[in-house]
Order: C-alpha cells, then structure tokens, then sequence
C-alpha cells in the first residue's frame, strides 16, 4: 500500500516534468531551452526540476547500483548521475563538481560511510541537503535523510534461511562458513547483526559449528554483539562486497577445512555477487556435496543460480521504493515543507547524529518464488529456466 502511494507520487512528479518539457511552455519565454528553474518567482508550484539533483553511486560494477541507475532515469528525469568506481577519492571529486555546478540535492551511495562524512559536510556548507542512499554516511549531523532498506531484516533473513536449513536436518555439528560485506559500509555490520541474531542460538547449542571463524567460535555465547566484537569477526572474512576477493576467501577457508568440514555446508554469504563467486570455489571442491548459500540483490547471474539450484537464497530490494522515497523527498525539500510521514518512518545513529530514515520492503526469493518475483519485479523474464534481462 506504501509503496502504491508513493510510485503514485513518483508518477505525479514524473508526468508532471514530462509536460513540463513537452506542454507549450506558457510562462515561460519560449525559447528553445527548458524553462528557467527560478521556483522562488513562478507562481504555481513546478513539478521537481531534477535536473538541480545529482547522484552519486558507488560502483558501477555492482549489479545493485545499475539497477538502482535504472530507476532513477525513469523516476528522476534529467536528474545528473555519477559513478565513483569504487573509489572514495573519486566519490569526493563527484560531490565536489556537483556542488560546483550549484545543485540542489545531492543523492550519495557512498563507499565507506566515514569517509563520506567531509564531502558531506562540504555539500551542506554550500546548503546542499544530503540524502543517503542505502549507505548510511557516518559521524555528521549533515545527512538530511537517509532512504533505505531494513538491513537487520536482510541479515535475519540470511540467517534464518541457513537455520530453518539446520534445524529441518535434525542433526548437530553442522558446517558453518560464515562471511561478511564490506567492513567500510555500516550495512555490512547490520546484516551481519541480522544473520547472527538467527545463527548465534545454533552455534551456541553445537548445530552448527563455525569453520572458518576462530572468532565467531569465541564469541559463541554473546547473543548480542558489540560493534567492536562484530568488527573482530568480520575483519578477516570481509569480502569487501568484490567477488575476487570473496573467491580467495572461499579457497582459503576451504583450503584450511578438514573433508569431515566439508560435506554438506553451510554459508552465510552476504550478497549475490560475492555468493556466486564462493558457491563457485565450494563446487570446485570435489569434497563438498551439498551447499546452502544466501546472497541478496535479485542479480541476474544469482537469479540463474536460484533457478539452477546453485544458490538457495537472495533477499530481493527493490531499488524502485528507495528511488521514489527520493522523488518524495527532492519534492517536499524543493518546496519547503517537511518529509512525507508515509516516506519517513523511523532513525538511524550514525555516530553523531539521528538521522531521519526510511523502511522500504524486502522479498525474500528461493527457488520457489524465484520466478514470480524476477518476471514482477519487471527486471527480468524468465523462458523455459532462463533469466534475461528484460
Ligand atoms: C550494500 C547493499 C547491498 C549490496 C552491497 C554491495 O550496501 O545494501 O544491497 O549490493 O552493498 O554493493
């Protein structure tokens, strides 16, 4: 219901920009340039000019981030995007020529949430407002608002899945691989939270023993984890979300495995990316005979695995809801007025201040709803056990 809503808005907005690019331009002088963008004279309120917004995403290799591209060249026409490839260097450059060229509203995927905080904090010396787009940037009071997804609820979802997987065995002494995001971004630490809360309670009663983490195993006990503790075990088995890495990971772990720890195994694989490169490395290895893996994204080459039975699991967010939040947020701060309470629903610390947030809905995908959700989510078709991209 939220979410018809706000593609309600979005569509408003949307249709609204398109006649105003289109409609004889009335008050406008008629020129062939769109008109001028001056909202403080024009009498009736205009439709969002986006192209006053620039975003910045991460990482174009990141199959998240094109689907997020995607949605945002529908939803936020001429709204101006840039990718920093991964790198917070060039993150810093693109904010700065945003707010060079005088934009309005600065979207920003950023890389590593602390490092994002000084450019942040450059865009509002400028009276840009900030929005965070599924990366919480760390330690400013300068975020406006950040649009997200439940990332607790990613982490317990992953989590739940390898421990219903557990607990339908009957057995104990199950092998556990565990892994974790990137250790810059803030979401690598909540869906880590998420899957340990479900995962924990079986380490902790010897279903499930960790093979790959001497300091998950250590901290078997502790049901709730403190930052610094959730840093000590994330720290050697972060993938840094890059598949490479994750593959080396994997071979690594595997490497160090006795046959008894392989067999059927158990893998705690934060996104789709990086879970298709482990799954990869564990086929490999003729002593393993059965995997569960979880990911998250609804990636194509993931959606295949699901189908393929190569992967169990993915947690699908749909980048549609955080981009029409944006649409919903760009237009109350172009006029003036306050978030829409409907967009807005809770806080998040991050570090220094509580920054107003989002909520959006996730869908959780196994193989069977693999192919309802991929053909609704109007990404992909699937024909005959195939993925395309649509
Ligand atoms: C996270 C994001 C995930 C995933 C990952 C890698 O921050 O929430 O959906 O894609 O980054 O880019």
């Amino acid at each position: 219901m939220q979410f018809k809503k706000l593609a309600l808005a979005g569509l408003g907005f949307a249709m609204a920009a398109a006649m105003a690019a289109c409609s004889t331009p009335a008050p406008a002088p008629s020129t062939t340039e769109a008109p001028a963008t001056d909202t403080s004279t024009s009498a009736a309120p205009a439709a969002p000019d986006f192209t006053k917004v620039g975003i910045v995403l991460s990482d174009a290799s990141q199959p998240r981030w094109k689907m997020a591209e995607a949605q945002f060249k529908t939803a936020m026409p001429g709204a101006q995007i840039m990718y920093s490839n991964n790198d917070t260097s060039v993150e810093a450059a693109n904010v700065d020529s945003f707010i060079a060229q005088g934009v309005k509203v600065l979207i920003i995927n950023s890389i590593d949430g602390a490092a994002a905080a000084a450019e942040t904090d450059r865009a509002a010396a400028a009276g840009i407002p900030v929005i965070a787009y599924d990366r919480l940037i760390m330690n400013t009071k300068n975020v406006s608002y950040y649009v997200t997804f439940d990332s607790v609820q990613v982490g317990e979802a992953q989590g739940k899945y390898l421990a219903d997987q557990a607990k339908a065995s009957g057995q104990k002494g199950l092998n556990l691989y565990l892994f974790a995001g990137d250790v810059g971004d803030n979401n690598a630490f909540l869906f880590f939270q998420g899957a340990w809360s479900q995962l924990q309670p079986l380490i902790a009663d010897g279903t499930f023993n960790v093979v790959n983490s001497p300091q998950a195993t250590q901290l078997k006990d502790t049901a709730s984890l403190s930052r610094d503790q959730e840093s000590q075990i994330m720290g050697p088995i972060t993938t840094l979300w890059k598949p490479d890495t994750a593959k080396t990971l994997a071979e690594t772990a595997l490497a160090g495995a006795t046959k008894a720890q392989k067999g059927t195994v158990y893998l705690l694989a934060p996104n789709d990316q990086t879970s298709a490169a482990m799954t990869d490395a564990f086929r490999a290895d003729k002593d393993v005979t059965t995997i569960y893996s979880t990911g998250q994204d609804l990636a194509l080459a993931s959606v295949q695995y699901i189908l393929d039975g190569k992967q169990s699991m993915t947690v699908f967010k749909d980048d549609k809801f955080l981009v029409q939040e944006c649409v919903s947020l760009v237009g109350s701060i172009f006029a003036g007025t306050p978030a829409d309470t409907s967009v807005i629903t809770t806080t998040y610390d991050n570090g220094t201040a509580q920054v107003p947030a989002s909520a959006a809905e996730i869908t959780v995908v196994t193989k069977d709803n693999v192919e309802q959700v991929a053909n609704d989510s109007g990404l992909y078709t699937i024909t005959n056990g195939q993925v395309a991209q649509k």
